[in-house]
C-alpha cells in the first residue's frame, strides 16, 4: 500500500475540493450565456433556471463544506487552464451552438466525477473528515442529476437546431430523463443541496468536528499524526471562535440584557487560545502534550456545552429565519477568509514532521 501521511490526505482532499469550487464558480457565470443560447427552446427553459438555482446553492454549500474541512489550497493550474478555455469558448461570439453546449456539459461531467472522487475518498478517511464532507453528498447528488439533465437537453435542442425535428424519443433519451428523475427523488428524500443552512446548524458541525478530533488526537498512535491532527484542530478552533466573535457575538453583544453572557463566551475564546497556543510549543510525543490536550478538551467541551444550550436558545429568541441563514453566510465568510489567510502556510510548510508546525 502506497504510505500516505494524514497531511497529505488532507492536502489532496483540499486540492480537488478548490479544484470544484473554482469550476463551480465559473459554472454560475456560465449560466446565464447557457439560458441565453437555449432562449428559444421552450422545453429548456424551466431546467436551466432550476439548474442554475441550484448550482448557487451548490456553490454556498461548497464553501461551507470547505471552511468546515478547514485546509485551503489553491485550484491547480492545469484546472484553472481548463476553465479559463471553457469561458473562452461558451464566450466565443462566433462558436457553434453544439460546441458551446458541449463544453459546459464537459465542465458538468468533470464536476461530477470529481465530487464521486471526493465522496470515495472521504469514506475512507478519519471521522472527522467524514464529518465535515457530510453536506457534500446533497451537492454531489446534485451534480450527478444535472449530467443526465444537460444530456437530455442537449440531444432535445441540438436535434432540432441541426434537422428541424423533434428527437426520436429513444431508449437512451429516456433512461436520462428516468436518471434524472430518480437523483432528483434522492436529492429531495435524503440530500441537502437545495437546503440553506442557518448560523446554528452550522456552528454545531463545527462542535461536532471539533470533538471528533480530540478522540482521534487520543486515539493516535504516532507523534507525527498527532501533530496533523492537532494543527487541523488549532486551524479549526481559531478560526471558529474568530469568526463566531465577529459574526455572532458582536451581534448579540449590543442587547444589554445579553452583553454579560456573550462577554463570558468571549473570555473562554480567549482561555482556548492560550491553551492552543501552549500546546503548539509542545512535543506531540510528550506527556505534557497529552495532558494539555486532555485539558484543552475539558475546557472546549464545556464551553459548547453552554453555547449550545444556552447562547443558542439566546439566538433563537432574537432572530427569525431569514437572519440565522444569513448570519450564517457572514460566518462561512469570515471563517473561510481566516482560513484564507492561514493557508499559505499550510501549502509551504514540510508535511508530516513533527514539531513543525507553522506559526498562525
Ligand atoms: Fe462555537
Ligand atoms: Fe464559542
Amino acid at each position: 500500500m502506497l504510505a500516505v501521511s494524514e497531511q497529505e490526505t488532507r492536502l489532496g482532499l483540499a486540492s480537488e475540493l478548490a479544484d470544484i469550487e473554482m469550476r463551480q464558480r465559473a459554472i454560475v457565470q456560465w449560466n446565464s450565456s447557457i439560458r441565453r443560447l437555449l432562449a428559444n427552446f421552450d422545453e429548456a427553459r424551466d431546467t436551466l433556471e432550476q439548474i442554475a438555482e441550484e448550482d448557487e446553492k451548490n456553490l454556498r454549500m461548497l464553501e461551507t463544506v470547505m471552511t468546515n474541512f478547514g485546509m485551503r489550497v489553491e485550484p491547480k493550474e492545469f484546472t484553472k487552464g481548463f476553465t479559463e478555455l471553457v469561458s473562452q469558448r461558451i464566450g466565443a461570439a462566433n462558436a457553434p451552438f453544439v460546441e458551446k453546449l458541449g463544453a459546459y456539459a464537459l465542465v458538468k461531467q468533470n464536476q461530477a466525477m470529481c465530487g464521486y472522487l471526493v465522496h470515495k475518498v472521504a469514506q475512507v478517511c478519519k471521522p472527522d473528515v467524514k464529518a465535515a464532507l457530510g453536506p457534500f453528498e446533497g451537492v454531489q447528488t446534485s451534480m450527478e442529476k444535472q449530467v443526465a439533465q444537460i444530456s437530455s437537453l442537449m440531444e432535445k435542442t441540438a436535434v432540432k437546431m441541426i434537422s428541424g425535428e423533434e428527437p426520436a424519443t429513444g431508449v437512451t433519451g429516456r433512461i436520462r430523463d428516468a436518471a434524472a428523475t430518480v437523483a432528483g427523488a434522492v436529492i429531495n428524500t435524503f440530500g441537502k443541496s437545495g437546503d440553506e443552512m442557518d448560523i446554528l446548524n452550522i456552528l454545531r458541525m463545527d462542535h461536532a468536528k471539533a470533538k471528533t478530533l480530540f478522540q482521534e488526537i487520543e486515539q493516535s498512535n504516532t507523534a507525527v499524526e498527532k501533530n496533523d491532527l492537532f494543527y487541523q484542530l488549532r486551524v479549526d478552533l481559531l478560526s471558529h471562535s474568530e469568526a463566531e466573535e465577529q459574526t455572532v457575538y458582536r451581534h448579540f453583544q449590543q442587547f444589554d440584557e445579553m452583553k454579560d453572557r456573550f462577554d463570558q463566551a468571549w473570555s473562554e475564546h480567549e482561555e482556548i487560545r492560550t491553551a492552543l497556543d501552549i500546546i503548539n510549543n509542545l512535543d506531540a510525543s510528550s506527556r505534557a502534550f497529552e495532558d494539555r490536550v486532555k485539558d484543552l478538551r475539558a475546557i472546549v467541551q464545556d464551553h459548547v456545552d453552554k453555547e449550545e444550550d444556552e447562547i443558542f436558545k439566546l439566538i433563537r429568541s432574537k432572530t427569525d429565519d431569514d437572519l440565522r441563514i444569513r448570519m450564517s453566510q457572514d460566518f462561512i465568510s469570515r471563517k473561510s477568509q481566516i482560513q484564507q489567510h492561514i493557508s499559505p502556510h499550510i501549502i509551504t510548510s514540510p508535511m508530516s514532521s513533527p514539531g513543525t508546525s507553522p506559526a498562525l
